[in-house]
Parts: structure tokens; C-alpha cells; sequence
């Protein structure tokens, strides 16, 4: 049985401007000790699925399905319940440490709090434990420094003390939302690697969730490759850097930096994510794409399995995107697209040239938990 099994998840929020379809019938399972990477750009609907999964939507968002976790159905499950798993089962780790830590606390009170409230340790043991989990997220002196507030922590050692509280109450399942995106290249290196060995030593499963294609190489044994709140590709890793079976995956692989690349500008795929209140009734990427045709206007396609644990919703032939193909300009993408109100105005481009657009969609986890004691 799956660790984690995601049937038929769709997420929807409620605006003044009607309905954005953030997640739209989302299929995917983690066992034990797996790792799988969610990869897409910014908007394309990651943070909500795990937010979904935690049961930490923001207060105008609905979801609907089945998420099941060890074969229990957690989705809108009641707040007991959600307490519990996220207290014991799964932890979630956010791109924005100072959004989860108290700055008024001493960073050993905090996460001891975490162990006398859910565990019912003593504040000595639950201190102690505190410690012994700074240690193992490798911070010097951690005796010393957990005295420390949070603001006397650089952003790399910050996000260490969050990986620490996430791991106090040993959980089956690490949802890491962007852990890296903040930090600078060296640092991002350094907590992968953490990352890595703890998820080894520790032996949970780990969701990453990245806007980066390049981080989940050596990290995650599959990837699931997220556009408009669908899935476009999934599969093992290596194949599918290898071998990518959807342009869009195409597109992301082209925009990791290359060591071997000269000049410092990326090739970031052209245009801007699918407007989400108004879906496009074909495949969501047709107006960004190299490879689209006719059909892709009308009809979107579905997810279909092609070889052995890989998947993709592509109505172009394998073979042809592992050539290459000349960008159609002869197709009516825009007038079509328009027609359907598909073409997403509000978003103004990128301002950088370079790399993906990585601007969070929305700012770290929701704040209100109306439902959440904690
Ligand atoms: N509370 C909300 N109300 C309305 N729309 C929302 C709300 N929260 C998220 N969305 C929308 O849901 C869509 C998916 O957002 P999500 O946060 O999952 O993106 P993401 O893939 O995590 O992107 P990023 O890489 O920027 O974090 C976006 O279009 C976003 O604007
Ligand atoms: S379905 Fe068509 S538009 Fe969509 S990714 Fe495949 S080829 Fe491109
Ligand atoms: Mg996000």
C-alpha cells in the first residue's frame, strides 16, 4: 500500500473574479522512503497540492477527491484528525523560514514546545531532543546556538532549523515546499545534500517540491512535472532527464543552468503560465509550445502511460519531440485562445531575461488556520 495516494485532487478558489482552478484532478502516490519531485513553474499549482494534502488551504479554497495517507482518507478530514498527522505523520518544511518561525522565541523553545505539546515530552527532554535534532541538521555548536533567536541565523542555518522542527516528531513524510529557493548557490547545495541524508538516515519519504528541474536530479527517485494543475510527465528520475517525453519538460530542462554554458542568459521558456480562472479548453501549454497542432487547441490531452512507470498528456509523437521542431507559425493559437478567454493578460512578464519566472504565486503558507489550535 502507498504511503501516500492522491486520487482525483482538484483544488478551486473563490474570488471576486470567479473561480481559479488551481489543481484540476492531480493522481499520485509516494511510498515509504520514496522521493518524488514536483517540478513546475511558478503558478502551476505545487504549493496548493501539498497545502491540500496538510489540509492548510487558504480559507477561500476548496478541495475535492480522496488523499489518502496509510490508507486513512485525510483530504477535509476533521481538525483532530489533521492535527494528529501533521503532529506525528507528515511535516512540512516552507521556502520561507521566517513565515513559520516565531521571531519573539528562543529557537530551542520553539521547537521544544513542538515535543511538550504533541508528544507530551517534559520541556528538559523536549529540550534536549530539540539539541540533539540542531545537531543532526549538522548547526555548530548547537548546544550554544539554540539560544539563539531566529534573527540570529543566516538564511541557510535558518532553513537548518526548520528541516531540525520538522523532523522533531520523526515524520513518514517530509513535504519540503521549495527549501532552497532563497538561498544562494552554495547553500542551496549544502541543504540538498542535508536534505539527502537525513531522508536516508531517517528513512521517510520526501515530497520536493521545486520550480528548478535541476534540483531534483540526484534527489528524488521520480518526478512528477506539474503545468495549469496538471500533470504533464512523470516517471523515474534518469529517464526522464535523459529522455523527456513533453515539451514542457523539454522547456525546463533547457532553463538549468549549465556549467558549461557561456554567457549568463537562459533559455527560459517563451511566454507566460495559463490564466487559472479561465482555463483553456485544450492543452494549457498550446500557446508556449514548439510542437502544438490543430487538435491541441480543442482537445486536452490525457495523462497515458507509454512505458514501464512513465506517463505523459501529449498529443504529439514521442519520436518528434526527441527530434526537435521548427515552431509552427501558421497556427491560430492566439485567435483560438482568445476566443476561449485563455490568454493570461493580468501576469506582466518576467522581469529577468534569464531563468524561469520564480516569483512566489502566493506568500508562504496561509496565515489563518481558523481550524488549527496549534
Ligand atoms: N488564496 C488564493 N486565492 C486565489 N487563488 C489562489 C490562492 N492561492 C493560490 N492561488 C492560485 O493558485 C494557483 C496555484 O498556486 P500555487 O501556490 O500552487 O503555485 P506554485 O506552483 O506553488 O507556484 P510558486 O512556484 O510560485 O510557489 C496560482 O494561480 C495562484 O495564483
Ligand atoms: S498537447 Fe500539443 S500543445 Fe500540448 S504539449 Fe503536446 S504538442 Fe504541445
Ligand atoms: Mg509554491
Amino acid at each position: 500500500m502507498a504511503l501516500l495516494d492522491i486520487q482525483d485532487l482538484h483544488v478551486t478558489f473563490q474570488t471576486n473574479d470567479g473561480q481559479v482552478h488551481a489543481v484540476n484532478g492531480i493522481n499520485l502516490s509516494l511510498n515509504r522512503g520514496e522521493t518524488l519531485g514536483v517540478v513546475g513553474e511558478s503558478g502551476s499549482g505545487k504549493s496548493q497540492l501539498a497545502f491540500a494534502v496538510m489540509g492548510l488551504l487558504a480559507r477561500n479554497g476548496r478541495a475535492a477527491g480522496s488523499v489518502r495517507f496509510d490508507g486513512q482518507e485525510i483530504l477535509n478530514a476533521k481538525p483532530k484528525l489533521l492535527n494528529r498527522i501533521r503532529a506525528e505523520k507528515i511535516a512540512m518544511v516552507f521556502q520561507d523560514p521566517m513565515t513559520s518561525l516565531n521571531p519573539y522565541m528562543r529557537v530551542a523553545d520553539q521547537m521544544a514546545e513542538v515535543l511538550v505539546l504533541h508528544q507530551g515530552a517534559s520541556k528538559r527532554d523536549a529540550v534536549a531532543e530539540s539539541i540533539r535534532m540542531l545537531d543532526a541538521v549538522r548547526i555548530p555548536d548547537a548546544r550554544g546556538r539554540a539560544r539563539l533567536f531566529p534573527h540570529e541565523f543566516s538564511g541557510g542555518m535558518r532553513q537548518r532549523v526548520m528541516i531540525a522542527m520538522a523532523l522533531l516528531c520523526q515524520p513518514d513524510l517530509l513535504i519540503a515546499d521549495e527549501p532552497t529557493t532563497a538561498l544562494d548557490v552554495t547553500v542551496q547545495a549544502q541543504i540538498m545534500t542535508l536534505l539527502a541524508d537525513l531522508q536516508a538516515e531517517f528513512g521517510m519519504a520526501m515530497m520536493l517540491i521545486t520550480h528548478d528541474l535541476g534540483v531534483v536530479a540526484g534527489a528524488c527517485d521520480r518526478v512528477t512535472v506539474m503545468y495549469g494543475g496538471r500533470i504533464r510527465e512523470e516517471g523515474p528520475t534518469d529517464p526522464i532527464f535523459a529522455d523527456p517525453a513533453h515539451p514542457y519538460t523539454k522547456g525546463l530542462l533547457a532553463a538549468i543552468p549549465r556549467v558549461d554554458q557561456k554567457g549568463d542568459r537562459l533559455s527560459a521558456i517563451p511566454g507566460s503560465p495559463p490564466n487559472m480562472s479561465n482555463p483553456p479548453p485544450g492543452c494549457a501549454f498550446a500557446p508556449r509550445c514548439d510542437f502544438a497542432m490543430e487538435i491541441c487547441v480543442q482537445d486536452r490531452p490525457a495523462l497515458a502511460a507509454f512505458a514501464p512507470g512513465r506517463a505523459r498528456a501529449c498529443h504529439a509523437e514521442i519520436s518528434v519531440i526527441r527530434e526537435g521542431a521548427a515552431p509552427h507559425d501558421d497556427l491560430p493559437f492566439e485567435a483560438a485562445a482568445d476566443e476561449a478567454g485563455a490568454l493570461s493578460t493580468p501576469e506582466p512578464e518576467p522581469e529577468i531575461e534569464a531563468g524561469l519566472s520564480t516569483g512566489p504565486a502566493t506568500a508562504g503558507p496561509p496565515q489563518e488556520r481558523p481550524d488549527d489550535p496549534r
